[in-house]
């Protein structure tokens, strides 16, 4: 933001410092109205923010929380963008959320730009960057259009009225822990939790978030990458540590508010950032309980899923009250709870998908060169076999350097096109045995 307002005098340039002033617009409402005045006076809004846990800082989340709360209409028809910065892990849901948010506050959302953590340092970048500072400023300046990514979501009115439950799933001896953000005004949800938990055989250990006091959202301080250790004092690690960590399977449940969960939900897995990049949740099975439209909201469905992938949990399923009916609300339920109970008996490890496999690379390769800050994920990468460089797989590499020279001889390249797919299929004979096609 320095850098763009330095190199464009002749814009004057309004800095508010979302999280700085986050409790004080909560306590006094009159604060915000004040400044909603002023951004609404800008010709163009610039959110700018680092990319946390797939999304936006659970400070701005809150922010715009506000601002969807009380504010909805002052914003309508301005100019904004985003700009980010991250190691570009799921940026592109955390620039959809907020490309979706200003869309629904009527706002004309220009191309945004995601930049790379150190980027500002390239020459390459800085022209850039400020290219499309510039062209940005002018759109917003001749009225240009701009182009709309999402269609404004419907509100889901189903009310939820569940029979009387069966115990159907044995969970004897283990323990299941929920993790809720459920208030006694989510009828629905209080309604599921208390269904599926009704389900299990045992009790459920219940963790509801609006009790753990946490203190506040992550300051990006990164003291936790040494030892894994959180500056705060609120006791919300330890509880982490002791009673989800330790956990045989865990049932998350939240009600959507605006295009994600709640911003409470959001500081939980922001603060969860102690962990730094170590899946430590791993093989745990997982199930979600969601209250609201879900299948309108592509980014909350990709970070619970690509979330799961990520920190290779066992996502056993995710149950919304976007249903037809209570019967049908009802079998979900009890069908997930037989489901996550067998997940803790027999899991099913089913392979990665490109978002947790990508997700995962880009990962390895930060922490491999970043190991003085994130030293307890570099051990525990080490410890594990995380650092999996293709330049490392030696056989491997001499095979492909042998085969690579070889197929510079015509006569060689020409057999082995011509014999591709047989070849690429033998390995295979062993397992499966002769896969030549049979003549008739
Ligand atoms: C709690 C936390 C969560 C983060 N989550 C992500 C993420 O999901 N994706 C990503 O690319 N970078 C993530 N990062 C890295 C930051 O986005 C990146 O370092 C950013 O450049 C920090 O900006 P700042 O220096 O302005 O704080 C995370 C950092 C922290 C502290």
């Amino acid at each position: 933001m320095r850098f763009l307002e330095q190199n464009n005098p002749e814009n004057t340039f309004f800095h508010l410092h979302v999280a700085r002033h986050l409790r004080s617009f909560e306590r006094h409402p009159e604060k915000l109205t004040e400044e909603i005045k002023k951004i609404a006076e800008a010709d163009l809004i610039l959110w700018s923010f680092p990319v946390y846990y797939f999304l936006i800082p659970s400070q701005l989340k809150r922010f715009m929380e506000l601002i969807l709360e009380k504010h909805a209409k002052e914003l309508q028809g301005k100019y904004c963008t985003c700009l980010t910065t991250s190691i570009h892990f799921f940026d592109h849901t955390a620039h959809d959320y907020m490309q979706a948010v200003c869309e629904d506050l009527g706002m004309k959302y220009l191309p945004d730009l995601s930049a790379g953590m150190n980027d500002l340092l390239k020459q390459s970048f800085r022209d850039n960057f400020l290219k499309w500072f510039d062209d940005t400023n002018k759109r917003a300046s001749k009225n240009s259009p701009a182009v709309t990514k999402f269609l404004p979501v419907k509100a889901n009115q189903f009310k939820y009225e569940p029979r009387q439950p069966t115990k159907s799933s044995d969970t004897k001896g283990k323990r299941v822990v929920l993790v809720s953000d459920a208030s006694e005004s989510d009828h629905n949800l209080v309604s599921m939790e208390r269904f599926f938990c009704t389900c299990l055989e045992d009790k459920v250990e219940r963790i509801a978030l609006k009790d753990l006091g946490i203190k506040g959202g992550c300051r990006g301080c990164l003291n936790c990458g040494w030892e894994g250790k959180c500056i705060y004092k609120d006791g919300f690690q330890k509880i982490f540590r002791e009673r989800i960590l330790t956990a045989d399977a865990i049932i998350f449940s939240g009600s959507t508010k605006d295009r994600f969960l709640s911003a409470r939900f959001k500081m939980f897995f922001d603060r969860s950032f102690f962990l730094g990049h170590r899946p430590e949740l791993a093989g745990k099975p997982i199930l979600w309980l969601v209250s609201g439209p879900l299948k309108q909201l592509h980014t909350l469905r990709e970070f619970l899923e690509s979330h799961a992938g990520v920190s290779k949990t066992l996502l056993v399923d995710i149950v919304s009250d976007e249903v037809e009916n209570s019967e049908r609300l009802d079998a979900l339920l009890a069908d997930g709870a037989t489901r996550l109970a067998s997940a803790m008996q027999k899991p099913i490890r089913k392979p990665r998908m490109f978002p947790a496999v990508a997700g995962s690379k880009i990962f390895r390769d930060f922490v491999y060169l970043a190991s003085a800050i994130f030293r307890a994920d570099h051990l525990f990468y080490k410890k594990t076999g995380f650092y999996d460089f293709p330049q490392s797989k030696r056989s491997q590499r001499f095979a492909n350097f042998s085969l690579y020279m070889a197929m510079h001889i015509p006569s060689v390249r020409k057999k082995v096109q011509h014999q591709m797919t047989r070849l690429m299929l033998r390995p295979y004979e062993k397992i499966v045995g002769s896969l030549e096609s049979k003549k008739s």
